[in-house]
């Protein structure tokens, strides 16, 4: 018996445009630098690119330097929906630099300097550029400070949904995939760039902000009370997060030791009570399955109904807007191994992250009553897993390793077929070798990035033996549905 015909769509609002990207940018600030390079005279610095050409964001990011931290220092005021921020970027400089970009939009730049001086800075779309006074050198370590204030901004992604700066009825909500942090704070906004953070926010006192990490003090002064948060594991910009609102924070030991802190919106105190019951549970299971659990703490974030069209894995603990069925909870807790620790290299590797916690879902199921893996494939493939015919044919509209555009990334190609991907794996390697690549993989890869090419080599190598061929051919890069199942 089928007790759940379909997943609940964790992306919100419809997607109102299909097909177009965000082709069209103004000003190209690369030039802006070059321009300021050879009018300085004498430098052998050249400015580091605007982005680190992603197939689906091209100006995601950018080149020239590695972030190892991010110090962010937040004031908000909800009543003005006014944002103070000062961030403090620890890089290494990755080739002489004259110039650099931060991937920042909205808000308005009070001043930047480098490593102390105050530098020349120039806005254009969502790239900030920075001169330092003087030319950084290759391997060095520097730090730019970038003060900023005004009303942050939502913004709304080629499919549609809301991200960035979220507010709610009482604070907001800040996210961040794919773009969205360059909303709230200037930094390196592409997934293959992962730094530690330690984010401090201050807001009216009685209210309370969340982030990543844990706990690392709190304290209240003149009716605003400051909330310090750190994140000690390599985290990508995309799974960053703030919470402002009303919340009830509470921590609970975990058998294993590890910390869960959950902060619950109060409108959502009752209606989420029963799923976050389940949450010890849930890592229990994702830790026996998918190996030692990657970060120093857990929990989740449960704002209030409606404050976001999705549920998100940022890291440590997701955001769920309002209290979320088990399943979600399975899923974005999976991606804590598989999103954010194993981080996709690019916006394309999106089925590493979305098929595995959509598997997660499948696991989840098989192992507690519900359908086996192979039968929720099975219903897939034949085109009854959902009651809508369009939703069935939709899952082949693309192959998950090639996502047909920057507006379909969160596709049922990426989630559905892509955990039908884990299940070729898995009947073509029986169940042990499955796990084992499974947690092998989370382990091999763990705090870094990978890309699709580099997870089919991993299966290969954990079975040398078997043909994958044809999975990777028709299942992972072939249009259309496969001819066998
Ligand atoms: N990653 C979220 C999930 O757990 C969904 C999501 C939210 C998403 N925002 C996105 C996916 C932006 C792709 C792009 O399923
Ligand atoms: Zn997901």
């Amino acid at each position: 018996m089928v007790s759940c015909r379909g997943p609940p769509r964790r992306r919100g609002p419809p997607r109102r445009i299909t097909g177009v990207t965000r082709s069209i940018r103004p000003l190209p600030a690369v030039l802006l630098a070059v321009v300021l390079t050879a009018c300085s005279g004498g430098v052998h610095g050249s400015p580091g690119g605007q982005g680190v050409r992603d197939p689906y964001f091209p100006r995601a990011g950018n080149g020239g330097y590695d972030v190892a931290h991010y110090g962010l220092t937040l004031a908000y005021d909800p009543g003005r929906h006014r944002l103070t921020g000062t961030a403090v970027i620890t890089a290494r400089a990755t080739q002489d630099l004259s110039a650099f970009d931060l991937d920042f939009k909205g808000m308005t730049v009070d001043g930047v300097t480098v490593e102390g001086n105050g530098a020349r800075w120039n806005r254009a779309g969502q790239e900030l550029t920075v001169r330092p006074r003087s030319d950084l050198e290759r391997g060095e370590t520097f730090r730019t400070t970038v003060r900023y204030s005004g009303t942050p901004e939502t913004l709304t992604d080629p499919d549609g949904s809301k991200e960035g700066w979220l507010r709610t009825a009482d604070g907001a909500l800040a996210l961040g995939e794919p773009t969205g942090s360059m909303a709230w704070f200037p930094g390196n906004h592409h997934p293959s760039d992962k730094a530690t953070y330690d984010i401090a926010v201050t807001v009216p006192q009685g209210l309370t902000a969340v982030s990543n990490g844990e706990p690392a003090g709190e304290t209240t002064r003149n009716g605003r009370t400051t909330f310090s948060w750190h994140t000690g594991q390599p985290m990508a910009s995309y799974v960053a997060m703030v919470a402002i609102g009303h919340f009830d924070l509470t921590r609970t030991a975990l058998k294993n030791g590890l910390t869960a802190y959950v902060a619950v919106d109060r409108t959502q105190t009752e209606a989420s009570r029963q799923v976050l019951a389940q949450l010890p549970d849930i890592m229990e299971w994702e830790e026996y399955n998918f190996g030692p659990y990657p970060f120093s703490s857990t929990g989740a974030v449960v704002g209030p109904e409606g404050s976001a069209g999705y549920a998100l894995e940022t890291q440590n603990r997701p955001v769920f807007p309002g209290a979320p069925e088990t399943g979600t909870l399975v899923h974005e807790l999976a991606h804590q191994w598989y999103g954010d620790s194993v981080t996709p290299a690019s916006w394309r590797d999106m089925w590493l992250n979305e098929g595995f916690a959509t598997y997660a879902e499948w696991l989840w199921r098989e192992d507690h009553g519900g359908q086996t893996a192979q039968q929720t494939f099975d219903q897939l493939y034949r085109g009854d897993y959902y009651d809508d015919p369009e939703q069935s044919k939709a899952i082949w509209a693309y192959p998950p390793a090639k996502p047909s555009s920057a507006a379909h990334i969160s596709d049922s190609p990426v989630y559905e077929r892509g955990a039908m991907v884990l299940q070729k794996i898995r009947q073509t390697v029986g169940d042990d070798t499955f796990y084992d690549i499974i947690q092998g993989w989370a382990a091999a890869r763990r705090h870094g990035n990978a890309s699709t090419a580099d997870f089919t080599a991993y299966v290969q190598k954990k079975a040398p033996h078997k043909d994958f061929g044809p999975i990777w051919r028709d299942w992972l890069y072939g249009d259309g549905r496969p001819e066998h199942p």
